[in-house]
């Protein structure tokens, strides 16, 4: 299964991307997880990329495009993949097209995960990951039984930078800017799957899974 996740920030890409990694046992290449650990482990791409998340903004496409083509040649990527939080602009659309057709790969779909703007303010202000296995939370929706611990590792929770008030209003105005004439490049080939993200995770997932068998 070859699959893009698409849908503004918050829509719950990550959340349900890592539930299809564990059902279809394949990646999940998330360019946000990939930009935050090249910055924690204060690599060049962590400089070259860590303005740009502070801030809220996109990274340059060279930047994000080269990255992508990499990643999705390893041999992991053969049997299937999930993309999540790529392709975020249509040139980003169109690389990707271009990557996929050098590897002799088809996208089996381009899943639209639909959330309205003051559900994503309170999914992003909300919302706890594990320092050390990357596991989301929520504070109200989905929270861990121990208040700032992750059930899965007992690692520390903590606040991404990203998610305050004012970057968040900022990602929200690039995601309509900038990512949301990406679902017309997919809807226009005929490839996209809308899904409603304002159900419960489980549901979401009920959804998805049912949307892909048929695919
Ligand atoms: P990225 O990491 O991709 O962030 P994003 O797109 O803003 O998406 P999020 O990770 O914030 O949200 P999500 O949809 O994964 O939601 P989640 O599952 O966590 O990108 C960050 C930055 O990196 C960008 O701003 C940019 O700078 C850079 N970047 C990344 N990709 C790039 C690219 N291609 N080009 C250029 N720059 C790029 O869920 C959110 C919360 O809601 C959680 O707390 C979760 O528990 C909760 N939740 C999830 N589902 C539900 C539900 N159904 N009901 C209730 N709560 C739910
Ligand atoms: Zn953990």
């Amino acid at each position: 299964m070859k699959l893009v996740l698409l849908g503004p920030p918050g829509a719950g890409k990550g959340t349900q991307a890592a539930r299809l990694e564990n059902y279809y046992s394949i990646p999940h290449i998330s360019t946000g997880d990939i930009f935050r650990k090249a910055i924690k482990n204060e690599t060049e791409l962590g400089q070259k990329a860590k303005q740009y998340l502070d801030q809220g903004k996109l990274v340059p496409d060279e930047v994000t495009n080269g990255i992508v083509k990499e990643r999705l040649a390893q041999s992991d990527c053969k049997d299937g993949f999930i993309l999540d939080g790529f392709p975020r602009t249509v040139n980003q659309a169109e690389a990707l097209s271009q990557i996929l057709n050098d590897l002799d790969y088809e996208l089996d779909a381009a899943v639209n995960i639909k959330v309205n703007d003051d559900e994503v303010v309170k999914r992003l202000s909300g919302r706890r990951i594990c320092d050390d296995c990357g596991a989301t939370y929520h504070v109200d929706f989905n929270p861990p039984q121990e208040e700032g611990v992750c059930d899965q590792c007992g690692g520390e929770l903590y606040q991404r930078d990203d998610d305050t008030p004012d970057t968040i209003k900022e990602r929200l105005e690039v995601y309509y800017d900038k990512t949301a004439a990406v679902v017309d490049y997919y809807k226009d080939r005929g490839s996209l799957l809308k899904i409603d993200g304002e159900q419960s995770l489980d549901e979401v997932f009920a959804d998805l899974k049912e949307n892909l068998k048929e695919i």
